[in-house]
């Protein structure tokens, strides 16, 4: 097996540390794919909650990893000292988790850098500095393995020959690296197997045409692109084997919110009887959420549907209806592919037992 060569152009994220006078996150500008490949330096907390809400950094792994720089870079910011960068932790992390509300990942991160802070009770602010930008490089170390990991557990769902339908970008642009549904493309890639990967175009802002498919040309992988509305009749041709999305918070029942598209492409799948597969780290796990209903969908500017890529393409006063996300229920989800392992069915119980998490049997009195 030859591993695929990964693209560091690709990397979303990334911490320097030689710019002065405190280190920065440098993030590739996703809202100029794939015409320019710019980067952004963020050293302060605002231009970072800005590059998230934007979609400069988009993907739910790929936020919490901005997320948790960010929070060095918003302390930094606030010049702390010793007595008092303790008390600032709590206001730099509320802000950015105001960023965008429906990836989990985001949220996820932010508490484990507020726990990391807790346990670094009263050191000095360099000690804590140190600690802190230690655990946002392990959370970008942790996010790189999940995906690798959830390549080998689900490489085997793309058959040689086969189709396989994506939306959005679950790919290296939205994780540390690698991807989540596009690890399974790499994997089975690098396993020398042969398929076509079919890509929506993904309207309003065509993280499928503009990102996915660009990525996936990068790493020579057979591609096709398609608009959103063409899925039906590739699945009715038999051109679909299976379908791998990501997803941007799984209740625990389950149900997955992911990009705005992902529930018709389910229900697609299923009059199909076509496979349908969620591919995410336990990261984007929501277990205090218990169903989809809960979920917080994020509404977007009307603009970027009565625009394309900044072009009028409808009349300037018409309402618009501008979810950025979609939940699809679990019952219409075969499987969960996770770095633990596939999650099938996907139902409470199964979650629980491979994502580890311990059964609480309340008795019944
Ligand atoms: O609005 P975006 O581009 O952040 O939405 C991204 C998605 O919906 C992805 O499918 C999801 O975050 C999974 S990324 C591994």
């Amino acid at each position: 097996m030859t591993a695929l060569k990964t693209d560091s152009t690709l990397r979303p994220v990334r911490w320097d540390a030689d710019i002065r006078p405190h280190g920065a996150l440098v993030l590739l500008d996703q809202t100029r794919l794939p015409d320019e490949l710019v980067s952004i330096t963020c050293q302060c907390s605002k231009s970072i909650w800005n590059a998230i809400r934007t979609l400069q950094v988009r993907g739910a792994p790929a936020i919490g990893v901005a997320a948790a720089y960010g929070v060095v870079v918003g302390l930094d910011e606030s010049r702390p000292d010793d007595q008092s960068w303790q008390t600032n932790v709590g206001p730099v992390c509320d802000y950015l988790a105001g960023s965008r509300p429906t990836a989990v990942n985001l949220f996820w991160a932010l508490n484990r850098m507020r726990r990391r802070a807790e346990q670094l009770g009263h050191r000095t602010w360099t000690d804590a500095r140190t600690a802190l930008l230690a655990e946002a490089h392990a959370i970008r170390d942790e996010d790189a393995a999940m995906c690798r990991a959830i390549g080998r557990a689900g490489q085997h769902l793309i058959a040689d020959g086969a189709g396989v339908l994506t939306h959005c970008n679950a790919g290296a642009l939205a994780t540390s690296e690698y991807g989540t549904a596009l690890a399974l493309v790499y994997t089975a890639a690098e396993k020398g197997r042969e398929f076509t990967v079919f890509v929506d175009e993904t309207r309003p802002l065509l993280q499928g045409s503009r990102l996915t498919a660009w990525e996936l040309e990068r790493h020579k992988i057979n591609t096709t692109l398609i608009c959103d509305n063409m899925a039906a009749v590739m699945m009715a041709q038999k051109r679909i084997g299976v379908v791998i999305t990501g997803a941007d918070r799984i209740a625990a029942n389950g149900d997955t919110a992911n990009k705005i598209g992902t529930y018709s492409l389910a229900v697609l799948a299923a009059a199909h009887e076509i496979p349908f597969y969620i591919a995410a780290p336990s990261s984007t796990f929501d277990m205090q959420t218990l169903d989809g209903s809960l979920i917080p969908i994020e509404q977007r500017p009307p603009e970027e549907v009565r625009t394309i890529m900044g072009k009028a393409t409808a009349p300037p006063s018409v309402q618009v209806y501008n979810a950025a996300f979609d939940v699809t229920p679990a019952r219409l989800i075969t499987g969960i592919v996770t770095e633990h392992g596939i999650i099938h069915p996907v139902n409470v119980r199964n979650i629980r037992s491979v994502l580890g998490l311990n059964e609480r049997i309340t008795p019944i009195a």
